[in-house]
């Protein structure tokens, strides 16, 4: 997990690169949709009368990969029951146009296209985060500090999602209160466009698409410390700022990867905090929950206890009116990003047949795709997603 000040490594980047088109090669599109179509129950008459829910406020999300999206399997099945997919990493700038000028949308195209199948939305994740802008681009912006490049990838992807993406997350992770420059972290973008190219791109993005709804994404926004306190603050004077200057900000997306050492969330301090940011006249989101556990030694029903009760939390600060949607990052134990902290989980997944006790539970269902407490919490506290209708 990134702390405040420490960015993630860029070896993350590169491994996720490798993943990336790890699975481009071996998923193509035309197999997932098919798949997909074959799925049972898949008629589009059930799709259209059960699914999107438009009346509901809160939706059940999860990032997701194309390889998952076998409509057979109990995973696949699990996501064809969500209200909102969000690419887990294969939306990303470094995922699509790895090489100048030659983007490759097949991932992206076979996520918006099984969602548009199943009546769900989808989430652009994400337009602008340095850890997955292309070497090239931020090579081209620190030489020549030119907003061309940028114009082009907005191009791409909002341009060819224009009315079926409804959602972009346009600037991933821009505050840093411990080393960043008045508060916003010194990445590509800011060194060179200056703290003003939040605004810039949220602007460019409304010019491409002036339906989409524009959100702005962090981390370290949850926890009872300082830092998560000052990073409060300072999201919070930005969006103001923004809302002030009439930029085009509709959303603002906060991440919520919770620790469990971290201790129970401070949730008057959160409440006053959304609300705070509702007032701004955004809606917000819980964008990629997940729970890192602290002390796998203990029984695993106190385990999955634990974890269920920190999400209940932030289920509980969900039912804001000004939120519109909890999105979890993954369904499945066994793929979340999770265990790449532990050298020992990173073990564990590799023993067949995988232990679920192993592995870091901060998910709503175990590697076996067994529904733990949390999917439980999560179905009682979103009685309006798709998820707990289907149920
Ligand atoms: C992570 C993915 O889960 C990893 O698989 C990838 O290697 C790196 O990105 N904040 C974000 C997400 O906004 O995009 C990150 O996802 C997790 C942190």
């Amino acid at each position: 997990m990134a702390t405040a000040s420490t960015p993630q490594p860029a070896a993350r980047a590169l491994r996720s690169r490798r993943q990336a088109l790890a699975a481009i090669a071996a998923v193509p599109m035309t197999a997932i949709a098919t798949r997909a179509l074959a799925a049972p129950g898949s008629q589009r008459s059930i799709i259209q009368t059960t699914g999107r829910n438009s009346s509901a406020r809160q939706d059940y999300g999860a990032a997701i990969r194309p390889e998952q999206l076998d409509a057979n399997s109990a995973l696949g099945l699990a996501i064809r029951r969500l209200d909102l997919l969000v690419p887990e990493y294969h939306g990303q700038w470094d995922a699509v146009e790895w090489r100048r000028g030659d983007p490759w949308f097949g991932n992206y195209d076979a996520i918006v296209q099984f969602a548009e199948i199943f009546g769900q939305r989808v989430r652009g994740h994400s337009l602008l985060w340095e850890q997955m802008t292309p070497a090239w681009a931020r090579a081209d912006l620190a030489a020549n500090r030119s907003w061309a490049p940028v114009r082009q990838h907005f191009q791409n992807l909002l341009g060819r999602y224009r009315n079926r993406i409804e959602e972009w997350v346009v600037v991933n992770e821009m505050i840093d209160t411990e080393d960043g420059a008045d508060g916003l972290r010194r990445n590509t973008f800011q060194r060179a466009f200056g703290n003003g190219y939040v605004a810039t791109a949220l602007r460019m993005a409304r010019g491409i698409d002036p339906h989409a709804r524009l959100m702005i994404n962090d981390f370290s926004l949850c926890h009872d410390n300082p830092v998560d306190e000052r990073r409060r603050q300072r999201l919070l004077a930005l969006v103001e700022q923004l809302k002030a200057r009439d930029v085009p900000l509709d959303m603002v997306g906060i991440q919520g990867h919770l620790e469990l050492a971290k201790g129970a969330l401070p949730m008057a301090r959160l409440r006053r905090f959304l609300r705070d940011l509702a007032a701004t006249g955004v809606t917000i989101a819980f964008t990629e929950v997940d729970v890192l556990e602290d002390d796998r030694r203990l029984p695993l029903a106190r385990r999955d206890a634990r974890v269920a009760d920190m999400v209940a939390s932030v289920l509980d600060l969900a039912a804001d009116p000004a939120v519109t949607s909890v999105t979890f990052w993954g369904l499945r134990d066994g793929d979340s990003w999770l265990q790449e902290r532990a050298p020992a989980t990173l073990a564990a997944l590799q023993r067949r047949p995988i232990d679920p006790a192993s592995l870091n539970r901060g998910l709503p269902f175990d590697c076996n795709m067994q529904p733990k407490p949390l999917q439980r919490t999560i179905l009682a506290s979103l009685p309006q997603s798709r998820f707990a209708r289907m149920a």
